[in-house]
């Protein structure tokens, strides 16, 4: 065998995630008791016992890495986020926990608007040099894959902007990212009581100037009150479905407007959210096969109940993608640890539901055939954990057990961490 560039060597198991969401997720993770894993020209070349090893698969230049008893994994997906904006929300954050509602602090001007008028402010450079620390924190949690949003910009040239920043942050970050188009985040403040006008400037200019670009992959829209009807979210989806972007919803997140049964007409990739899902809305899902993002932080964030019904959406026979849903307004948080913890312990997950949610079912979740799983062949994107059991990553709340985060083959962040569990 030539000689592998990485061996991560002496796990207490690698999980490869070999299985489908259809079967007991104990077993969809496809643990291999202490089995050792290989890299070679950034994909997996090796997943077994030390012991069987070929000859000459460890040389000269091979990076040995000691799991210290770890578990391995696939590094996390996260398929959701608006890590690009610039300003801050944190008096919103000190108006909600005195009884303010998220509704009531947008519909005072408050809110996605007042980020729009920072970011429209800034250069890419400093939206490039603002997001970079929130990418890093979420590499330091063991993500190795975004989804990015737009969604701040809301007209043609911001809304540009900010997917050209996603594209130049890739090139800058291991975090390999995948854009999404929102320019229906919100009606922006000069189309205030002109909202067709808006609707229309998405659908003949935006999207259509974004799709030359090829700078994005998903177009997503926030059906809610205080942003798109599921009647405009159609116009828009349908629209973006033709310039070849895949439709994807912010769905019954704060009211149940029929978010998720347009998702499922549709045929979105994902209906994300989910707070409010109705049966009808659920059973529409399922029998559309789209994969449900749950993103509780924003949940908690937001001192909203309920939670996200994960139990009811998972029993449903849905694929679940778990994500940080990190922006400013709803979820300021990179922690994934929280995000695993918060799906057990409000969404109803079991431990290794969640687990495939932030890996295998997240990247499913963006068309990502090969991520989020050790298959041979697969990326040589994975996480040695400083415990022995992914069942410690959501109970031990909160807590970040990343501590070597490999990409292609090639270690990226690396924190010393004492082992537990
Ligand atoms: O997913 N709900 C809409 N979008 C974000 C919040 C964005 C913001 O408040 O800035 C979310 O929660």
């Amino acid at each position: 065998m030539e000689a592998l560039e990485l061996l991560v060597r002496n796990t207490s198991e690698v999980l490869t995630l070999e299985g489908t969401h259809r079967e007991r997720a104990e077993d969809a993770l496809t643990p291999r008791p202490g089995a050792c894993v290989g890299v070679r020209d950034g994909v997996i070349a090796f997943v077994g016992p030390e012991a069987q090893l070929p000859a000459g698969a460890v040389g000269a230049g091979t990076t040995v890495l000691d799991a210290q008893g770890g578990f391995v994994g696939p590094g996390f997906v996260d398929p959701h986020t608006h890590l690009v904006f610039a300003g801050e929300r944190s008096a919103e954050f000190d108006l909600r926990n005195q009884g303010a509602t998220y509704l009531e602090i947008a519909k005072a001007g408050g809110g996605i608007v007042g980020t729009v008028r920072a970011t429209r402010a800034a250069s890419e450079d400093e939206l490039i040099q603002l997001a970079l620390p929130r990418l890093r924190r979420l590499l330091s949690h063991g993500v190795t894959v975004a989804e990015v949003k737009s969604g701040y910009g809301l007209d043609v040239e911001n809304e540009l902007k900010m997917l050209r920043v996603v594209r130049r942050l890739g090139a800058l970050t291991p975090v390999e990212l995948v854009p999404t188009l929102l320019c229906a985040h919100a009606v922006p403040e000069e189309y205030k009581g002109r909202r067709e006008d808006y609707v229309r400037l998405c659908i003949d200019e935006i999207l259509p100037a974004v799709a030359r670009e090829g700078l994005a992959r998903f177009c997503d829209v926030f059906v809610e009150d205080s942003a798109f009807t599921v009647d405009e979210g159609r116009r828009i989806l349908t629209a973006a479905r033709a310039l070849g972007l895949v439709p994807r919803l912010h769905a019954d997140q704060l009211t149940a407007l029929g978010a998720s049964e347009l998702a499922a007409e549709l045929g979105a990739a994902t209906a994300d959210h989910l707070e409010q899902v109705t049966d009808a809305g659920l059973r529409a899902l399922a029998a559309a096969n789209v994969t449900a993002v749950l993103v509780p932080t924003s949940t908690l964030f937001l001192r909203m109940r309920p939670y996200a019904p994960g139990r009811r959406i998972r029993d449903a026979g849905l694929n679940i993608a778990l994500g940080s849903n990190v922006n400013p307004g709803s979820a300021m948080s990179e922690n994934v640890a929280l995000v695993l913890g918060l799906a057990c312990l409000e969404n109803g997950l079991s431990a290794a539901e969640a687990y495939w949610a932030a890996t295998r079912g997240a990247a499913l979740s963006l068309g990502l055939q090969r991520q989020g799983r050790l298959a041979v062949g697969d990326p040589g994107d994975l996480v040695s954990f400083s415990c022995a059991s992914y069942r410690h990553l959501p109970y031990h709340l909160g807590i970040g057990h990343a501590r070597t985060v490999v990409k292609a083959g090639r270690v990226v962040a690396r924190q010393e961490l004492d082992s537990c569990g």
